[in-house]
């Protein structure tokens, strides 16, 4: 908190007032402070990059007052009608849609890295049987950079293009044995021919002894899902996967290092949240009781899956999951199901409730994401796991910008010292 305000010498308000502004294609500019130290003595403070943009990017586009979310221009509604998940990695990394032989020869590429090192597999049984999933997926995602360490030169576009692949192709696999392990059932190999978030169920949800059934409704929720939470520019977690590699890191371990700030239930351990709450919640009846206690200032509870940071209107991602919600349901006969049915009443009372109106608390993607995991039968425990698994093609894309980015610089922000003066020693009989 500001004790006083400093006034700036006309010498200084000089020397600031030429401090240049940088333009966007699209959104604020930004006033390129980087010679305000050397020109005026002074850093600038903004813990939680409020007003901060730690670099610049092509990839993503959001503005949060009017709902947009953009992935290299195209809208993210666009994409999640028109084109599946690997399309949409595909763009990311390389920052144009696949024509039909580029996408084949992506499929193709992606499939021959989907298998993990032997090895790799090992590393599950070092942990508890009951350990979080996200706790295990830092370890073995981290433990990929044991694997291809010497074979990833950072500087060369062709391997960090190779690491790229890697990490798409083997996320579904690690993220499915995180889930078989905590259950004690065997890991299921991924299958070549099968499309993405096909491959990611059969090895979530089979067995080895029965063929999996894939209903094309749920797939189809799941790639969205995935398409929904591949990327959302310089977020908590990216923010960490670019402030680690701008050593020149190797990529699993700033990949795993993003897995572990996406873990907090600020970031994306929200839709899990959301699901606890629901259970909390446990009745219809019990709705008005909670909904009090979220406007209750002196209580801390808040409606887990309501509200955004970034969209004050309402989120794009969560129109479209909100559909995707009602299609599962329907698919699988849930409506009367009791627990979505006090999530569709919550959501109701909410969406028509004075407090949250005016506030434009609006549940949020994670709302509905949380509502759609669990309807596809997967354990509450997994969704941020889930969640890390979208992200992985943003992580990786934002990496790998950053590094072929000639600006970069090692992220090393300054501080405001408040502690002790520089003082003296004094000898242990004397203090
Ligand atoms: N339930 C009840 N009241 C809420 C909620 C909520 N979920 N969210 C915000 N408010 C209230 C605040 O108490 C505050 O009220 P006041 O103005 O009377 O003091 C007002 O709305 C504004 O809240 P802020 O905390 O300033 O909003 P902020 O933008 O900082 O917070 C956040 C956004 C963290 C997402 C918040 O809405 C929240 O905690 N939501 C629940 C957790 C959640 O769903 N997170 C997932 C986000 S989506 C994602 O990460 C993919």
């Amino acid at each position: 908190m500001a004790e006083n305000y400093v006034s700036l010498t006309e010498d200084d308000k000089e020397k600031a007032s030429k401090l240049p502004i940088m333009d966007g294609t699209m959104g604020p500019s930004v006033v390129d402070i980087r010679s305000l130290y050397a020109q005026t003595g002074y850093f600038t403070y903004d813990p939680g990059f409020t007003s901060t943009a730690s670099c610049s990017s092509k990839i993503t586009y959001i503005d949060g007052d009017n709902g947009i979310l953009l992935y290299r221009g195209y809208p993210i509604e666009q994409l999640a009608e028109k084109c599946d998940f690997l399309e949409v990695c595909y763009l990311l990394l390389n920052g144009e849609l696949p024509n039909g032989a580029q996408m084949k020869e992506f499929v193709t590429i992606i499939s021959q890295h989907v298998m993990v090192h032997e090895q790799l597999t090992k590393f599950y049984s070092g942990f508890r049987r009951d350990a979080h999933p996200m706790a295990v997926l830092v370890g073995v995602v981290g433990a990929l950079s044991a694997f291809y360490h010497d074979v990833t030169d950072v500087t060369r576009p062709e391997d960090r293009y190779i690491a790229a692949i890697r990490l798409i192709a083997k996320m579904p696999n690690i993220v499915a044995m995180c889930h078989k392990y905590s259950t004690g059932m065997p890991f299921i190999y991924p299958k070549r021919k099968l499309g993405y978030a096909e491959n990611f169920m059969r090895m979530m949800m089979g067995d080895p002894y029965d063929d999996y059934i894939a209903n094309p409704v749920l797939i189809r929720a799941l790639d969205r899902i995935l398409i929904l939470h591949a990327d959302h520019e310089q977020n908590a977690s990216t923010s960490t996967v670019r402030l680690a590699g701008s050593s020149g890191a190797n990529p699993y371990a700033c990949v795993a290092a993003g897995i572990a700030c996406l873990w907090g239930a600020a970031h994306g351990g929200a839709n899990e949240a959301v699901l606890n709450m629901l259970e909390e919640i446990g009745d219809v009846t019990k709705i008005p009781e909670y909904v009090a206690k979220a406007k209750d200032k002196s209580d801390p509870f808040r409606l887990m899956g309501f509200g955004h940071r970034v969209y004050k209107n309402y989120d794009p991602r969560a129109k479209l999951m909100r559909q995707t919600c009602h299609e599962v349901l329907d698919e699988l006969n849930l409506n009367n199901d009791p627990m979505f049915k006090l999530a569709m009443e919550l959501e109701r009372i909410a969406l028509e409730d004075e407090y949250f109106v005016e506030r434009k608390l609006y549940p949020n993607v994670d709302f509905y994401s949380g509502i759609v995991l669990r309807a596809l039968g997967i354990p509450t425990e997994m969704f941020t796991a889930i969640f890390a698994l979208s992200r992985s093609v943003g992580w990786i894309a934002q990496w790998d910008e950053m590094i072929s980015d000639p600006e970069l610089k090692i992220g090393r922000p300054r501080q405001l010292y408040r502690g002790v003066a520089k003082r003296d020693v004094q000898p242990i009989s004397s203090r």
